[in-house]
């Protein structure tokens, strides 16, 4: 069958890299994609955002599958563009739908579906601009640090952590009244601050049934030691080490089943990936925040460690037959190390020439930020490439990624050497 991608980072390369070695594929189209995407697939360039071009270039292209991987599209409502359109409502598209994308879309609507299925989360309280005092007053309630979410999508930097009721104070003045985060920040949730070792769990669910991916841990900070200021993220391993069977089995009754069941119970449509964002508190589960899509460079580690054909587990998902497969992984340890450009995730350059690809031949190479300008492999985004190695035990899988991260160029790269480190004598 022919399958519509959408996306353009590392996270839709190993999705690209995975889909291509599908028996049941015919072509597959990315729209936008990268240089990475263009190894396994066409890429079309159709901004994510334009639905009607979307609709022609399915329609055209005989499209029997479309696999959105970011949350913007989701958000907006794809899935519902899709199923409400007679000529398109026969294609299944594996993401929730717009009010399900709420989920991740909507900080507030997450924690009162959490609130409404008892499953665990920090406490919290949702604020308006006119509600101004009272969000001052509820945020002494709480001990520091202090947690202050902006309610709508912020490019990942909606989270805020202060260390003293004064910073917190002038932060949720500048989120509500001096709109910080524009109308993101129009609504903010004040929660508890959670301790302990965050870790995130994956599930693919067609609406009834669900199967539970590969755990994973990403570095969210630019700097080693976890330190500077966050990204969209650095590295990744899966599994977690200290995410183990008690510990999971934790996660599937008091998150899991009841995320999958609330949805069904309150008629919300969702046939894709659940994002699962926890903190380890002690063995207690507790959610963090959900994701309507995979995560990135997660996406990397997990994906590679799926044995069955991604292409017939997205099929039953959209058939809703997902009881009926068995998903099949590879119980070595991934991880991924992300090149990225001077500067990220400030200001930084693009188009630098890279070289050295062809000269990884022990790991994967996931390209995120990079295109094709005439002959060469030019930088075109501030994470440029995720470098994914297997190794049975993770001081392996670490090494191979390192050294092979080592041989690729461009000016002024960078990345964390320490990813993975700190899971090595857990
Ligand atoms: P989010 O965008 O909701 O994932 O939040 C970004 C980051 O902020 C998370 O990955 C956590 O490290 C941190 N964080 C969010 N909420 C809390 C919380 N209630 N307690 C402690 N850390 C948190
Ligand atoms: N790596 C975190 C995310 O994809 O949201």
């Amino acid at each position: 069958m022919n399958v519509l991608l959408i996306g353009s980072g590392g996270r839709e390369n190993a999705f690209a890299w995975k889909l291509a070695q599908s028996k049941k594929l015919n072509t597959l189209f990315v729209c936008p994609g990268n240089a990475g995407t263009l190894q396994f697939a066409t890429n079309v360039n159709i901004a994510e955002s334009d639905f009607e071009e979307i609709k022609k270039f399915v329609i055209k292209n005989v499209i029997k599958m479309v696999l959105v991987g970011p949350e913007g599209p989701l958000v907006n409502g794809i899935y519902d563009f899709f199923k409400e359109d007679t000529q398109l409502s026969n294609i299944p598209v594996i993401g929730p739908s717009k009010i399900g994308a709420q989920l991740e879309g909507s900080k507030d609507f997450s924690k009162q579906f959490m609130i409404r299925h008892s499953i665990p989360t920090a406490s919290y309280g949702t604020f308006t601009k006119e509600q101004l005092p009272e969000a001052l007053d509820f945020l002494v309630k709480f001990n520091p640090p202090y947690v202050i979410k902006a309610d709508g999508l912020a490019a990942g930097k909606g989270v805020v952590i202060l260390n003293n009721l004064k910073d917190a104070k002038v932060e949720l003045t500048e989120m509500l009244v001096n709109a910080k985060f524009g109308n993101a920040s129009s609504k903010v949730v004040i929660e508890e601050f959670l301790k302990g070792i965050e870790l995130s769990v994956f599930v693919l669910t067609d609406g009834k049934n669900y199967k539970i991916l590969p755990s994973a841990k990403d570095y969210k900070r630019i700097g080693e030691g976890d330190t500077g200021l966050n990204t969209g993220g650095m590295g990744a391993v899966s599994p977690v080490p200290f995410a183990d069977e008690t510990f999971l089995k934790k996660v599937e009754e008091r998150v899991i089943i009841p995320t999958v069941e609330g949805l069904r119970k309150e008629n919300v449509e969702y046939k894709g990936f659940i994002f699962i964002g926890l903190m380890n508190c002690g063995g207690e589960p507790y959610v963090i925040e959900y994701n309507c899509r995979m995560g990135d460079p997660e996406t990397e580690v997990v994906v590679p460690r799926i044995k069955s054909d991604l292409l017939e587990l997205f099929e039953a998902v959209g058939n809703q037959t997902l009881n009926e497969i068995q998903v099949e992984l590879d119980e070595r340890i991934a991880v991924t190390v992300m090149l990225v450009s001077a500067g990220y995730p400030g200001d930084f350059e693009k188009e630098k020439i890279i070289t050295g690809t062809e000269n990884v031949k022990q790991s994967l190479v996931f390209h995120a930020g990079t295109k094709i300008e005439g002959k060469d492999l030019v930088t075109n985004g501030g994470r440029v490439m995720a470098i994914t190695s297997f190794g049975d035990t993770i001081e392996e899988a670490i090494g191979l990624s390192m050294k092979n991260a080592e041989l690729i160029n461009f000016d002024n790269k960078y990345y964390r050497k320490d990813i993975g480190n700190d899971l090595i004598k857990l």
